[in-house]
């Protein structure tokens, strides 16, 4: 049967009619990385019966081991975008340095960022997994000139389109151009994005809230502070119960965030000094605050918001905290009473033999 719903490609052009600053050949760059995902998800569903589960045999630039479907998903979107003349370059966490397009391809006015499969760990136990995207500007004044990372290196707040593809019980492609934030359903049988999910709004206040409480121990005072006031529920300050989840998987993470509020957080934490967070800010963070700050949410470090922070590096790390806004917005006020010294110690009701809240 017809369906009659708006596909990707029709929302595109629409968006591209309504907003002109969305240059020339936009739609077709945004059409490139939808068929990389597709393809993505095909391979994914396959796992075992395509054999590309388990490690490639080699580390990737952040010294994290490769699977073969983080070698294969890479490669997919160089061979769906590297073609087209839409972009004049890409980078993408799998890759120490960005990507040159080959000569013999026109280049054009985009740049795109990407992780080709994030939550990687999941891919051989079977869960959900997925892509994220960050389109930007190739700066006017640089046209013609050979890309460099520099100009990778723009704030979130400057990016033209983020998107991320979750490959789970269903393939769904999220998208911004900002205009709001739109969920996309792949129909197998007709190999199309059906728009299913207009104008995603998270609501602002959660019982919800995700963190890996492993690292307890290493989180700073603020966090403390917040999840061991979600914990003491109904009996603590907050005066409700709290629940928790953990997927380990930021895609999916972020996606349950869109679909029915509350907070996730990777926060900085003192486990390895050297990292001031688990998350890159290119192809992790910047992407999913333009997606959960076009839904009505927000995204933050802690002491700033994830927007603006200016990156200096292609594969920064940086600490996320992102969804419901009220959360955000407390867990950011929590920062600041902390580093003025206005919040007061505290035994924690889990762990009260010991003064969790204050270094001293
Ligand atoms: O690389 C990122 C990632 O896989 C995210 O998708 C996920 O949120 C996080 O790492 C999981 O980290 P951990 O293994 O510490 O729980």
């Amino acid at each position: 049967m017809l369906s009659g719903r708006t596909n990707v490609n029709k929302f595109l052009i629409e968006e591209q009619r309504r907003n002109p600053a969305l240059a020339g050949d936009f739609s077709m760059l945004i059409s490139d990385v939808v068929r990389s995902c597709k393809a993505i998800a095909q391979g994914v569903s396959r796992g075992s019966l395509a054999d590309v589960l388990g490690d490639a045999g080699r580390d990737n630039v952040q010294g994290e081991a490769q699977k073969k479907l983080d070698v294969l998903a890479n490669q997919a979107f160089i061979r769906h975008c590297e073609w087209g003349g839409h972009l004049a370059a890409m980078a993408s966490e799998e890759m120490e340095d960005i990507y040159h397009i080959p000569p013999e391809n026109p280049r054009g006015q985009y740049l795109l960022v990407f992780d080709p499969l994030d939550g990687s760990s999941n891919i051989d136990v079977n869960l959900s997994v997925g892509s994220i995207f960050s389109v930007l500007r190739y700066p006017e004044d640089r046209q013609g000139a050979e890309p460099t990372t520099d100009d990778f290196l723009q704030p979130g707040a400057c990016q033209v389109a983020a998107g991320y593809a979750l490959y789970g019980p269903s393939t769904m492609l999220v998208l911004t151009v900002g205009n709001g934030t739109q969920g996309f359903t792949l129909d197998r049988n007709i190999g199309e994005f059906l728009l299913t999910h207009p104008n995603l709004a998270i609501s602002p206040e959660t019982r919800e809230f995700a963190i890996n409480a492993s690292n307890e121990r290493f989180w700073e005072a603020p966090i403390q502070r917040y999840v061991s006031e979600c914990l003491a529920g109904k009996s603590g300050v907050r005066e409700k119960d709290f629940n928790m989840r953990w997927v380990a998987s930021m895609v999916a993470e972020v996606h349950r965030i869109l679909m029915r509020g509350g907070v996730f957080m990777y926060p900085r934490d003192s486990k390895d000094m050297s990292k001031p967070g688990r998350l890159r800010l290119m192809y992790e963070a910047s992407p999913m605050a333009m997606i959960v700050a076009q839904a009505g949410g927000l995204a933050s470090t802690g002491d700033e918001r994830i927007l603006d922070v200016q990156p200096t590096s292609l594969h920064q790390r940086v600490p996320v905290i992102l969804g419901s806004r009220d959360e955000v917005e407390r867990i950011e006020r929590y920062h600041r009473e902390h580093a003025t010294g206005e919040d007061q110690p505290f035994s924690s009701p889990l762990f009260s033999t010991r003064t969790l809240f204050r270094d001293d």
